[in-house]
């Protein structure tokens, strides 16, 4: 009996799969490039696992005709990578570097030369460390060095990039980054959170504008990565704590970008630390954009808590407490994230509903982190391929519910540097042996071969 009939994707539909600059490149002494905030974080002690570090991470710098080519063998239709400012940039306003600009050039160029459609994204978190010298994402000058930086790049990659997106999750960086202080800079400061997370945005706005005036033609997003926010476990969480996290997590971004406003209840509650929005900045957050991309990993599940534990936690990832060994591998990722694929339509149904301005959405991000070893040049990561089929059809489903879904890019094409966890969290559909670095495409990079080749996904059987 066939539990999970096979399903279709409209014709168009672009099949990708994502990295990030910091994460894959290495080379971060070649070419002219300088220092980021995660070069500094990283290579301070106790910042992450095992002292871990993007020196050579996947050395991508380096193998990137080799890379592209795997990613043609796979299929792939279009590539989401991000752009290392510093590298571009190095003090990050300023002087360009040619020679970082002409790396990203020649990748574009791979690219297209196999049919794959380029996707750049101009933010993921690697702020130049020059920048943050001077107050980094709290300076409010930094959104307009932002958008000479973005002009900068579609002046020399905008004949060939039409589809670009400004920020990564700028909630990551936001909250992680300076309260959490579990991501590069590492502070733990309310009132620095909520200012980065609004410069960023003002940033996006401002950065629209100045690619907009360089080019016509482009396609520009952002990428936010909302979720559903649930109470779980006895007590449950209370109800004020589910509204402030669902509207500092998922209200703040899209009612900033389509409203151009921030939610009245937050805004009530954070009172003076939303002293860096100023009169008409949000009428610059919210210029029209072409598309929005949203990276979906689980649901947050908050539990009814001691109020330092929850509000610890308002700013952090969930962990998993109390589940047994064997529940976790059932029903949790390496990375201690529940699996909830139906969280995942309901949040884009959501968006659907309550923004009626939203623009067509890609999903930039979703997969999973299993670490899956290499046996006789084969690697069996049979749950990747079970998460990944889930969700496929959780999106199928809010599709079928009226969201105008354009795309989908798998997190991630290789194993990578998975910040502050370091390299030991495993999210690639193609293994990378961190000794030698070589690649081994997993059985999840065949088996998406063959989604994307029949657009789609066959019969699951039980
Ligand atoms: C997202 C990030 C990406 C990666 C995945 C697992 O939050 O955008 O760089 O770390 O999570």
């Amino acid at each position: 009996m066939s539990e999970r009939p096979p399903i279709e994707f409209p014709d168009g539909f672009l099949w990708g799969a994502a990295t990030a600059a910091y994460q894959i490149e290495g080379g971060v002494h070649l070419g002219g490039r300088e220092p980021s905030v995660w070069d500094t974080f990283s290579h301070t002690e106790g910042k992450t696992a095992h002292g871990e570090n993007g020196d050579v991470a996947c050395d991508h710098f380096h193998r990137v005709a080799e890379d592209v080519a795997l990613m043609a063998d796979l299929g792939l239709q279009t590539y989401r990578f991000s752009i290392a400012w510093s590298r571009v940039m190095p003090e990050g306003r300023g002087r360009p570097n040619l020679d970082g600009i002409g790396w990203y050039s020649d990748l574009v160029d791979r690219l297209l030369e196999h049919d794959i459609v380029p996707c750049a994204t101009l933010f993921h978190w690697d702020l130049p460390q020059a920048l943050e010298d001077i107050g980094g994402f709290r300076n409010r000058d930094i959104p307009n060095w932002f958008a000479d930086y973005a002009a900068l790049m579609t002046k020399h990659l905008g004949d060939r990039v039409t589809m670009w997106s400004t920020f990564n999750e700028p909630w990551c960086y936001a909250y992680l980054g300076h309260a959490a202080g579990i991501h590069a800079p590492g502070l733990r400061d309310p009132l620095a959170a909520v200012t980065v997370a609004h410069h960023q945005l003002l940033g996006h706005g401002l950065a629209v504008e100045a690619m907009r005036a360089e080019r016509n033609g482009l396609e520009l997003g952002i990428v936010i990565n909302p979720s559903p926010i649930r109470s779980e476990g006895e007590p449950p969480a209370p109800d004020d704590a589910l509204r402030r996290v669902d509207a500092i997590h998922n209200r703040w971004w899209f009612d900033g970008l389509l409203r151009g406003e921030y939610p009245p209840d937050l805004v009530e509650d954070y009172g003076d630390l939303m002293q860096a929005v100023l009169p008409g900045d949000l009428e610059q957050v919210a210029q029209p954009i072409d598309w929005i991309g949203i990276n979906y990993y689980f649901d947050i599940l908050l539990r009814g808590l001691s109020n330092d534990e929850r509000s610890r936690r308002m700013y952090a990832y969930p962990t998993v407490q109390g589940a047994t060994e064997a529940d976790q591998r059932e029903t949790h990722t390496d990375m201690g994230w529940p699996i909830t694929p139906e969280g995942f339509t309901e949040q884009l149904v959501r968006i659907k509903d309550e923004y009626p301005n939203l623009p067509p959405v890609y999903i930039t991000e979703n997969g999973c982190a299993y670490d899956d070893p290499v046996v006789d040049g084969r690697c069996a990561d049979r749950r990747r391929i079970e998460y990944l089929d889930l969700h496929l059809r959780a999106l199928h489903d809010a599709m079928s519910e009226g969201v105008d879904v354009r795309g989908f890019y798998q997190w991630s094409l290789f194993d990578n540097f998975e910040w502050a966890l370091g390299f030991d969290k495993r999210f690639g559909i193609v293994h990378v042996d961190f000794d030698t670095l070589e690649r081994t495409p997993k059985d999840s990079a065949l088996w998406y071969r063959d989604v994307i080749t029949a657009n789609g996904l066959p019969a699951v059987e039980s």
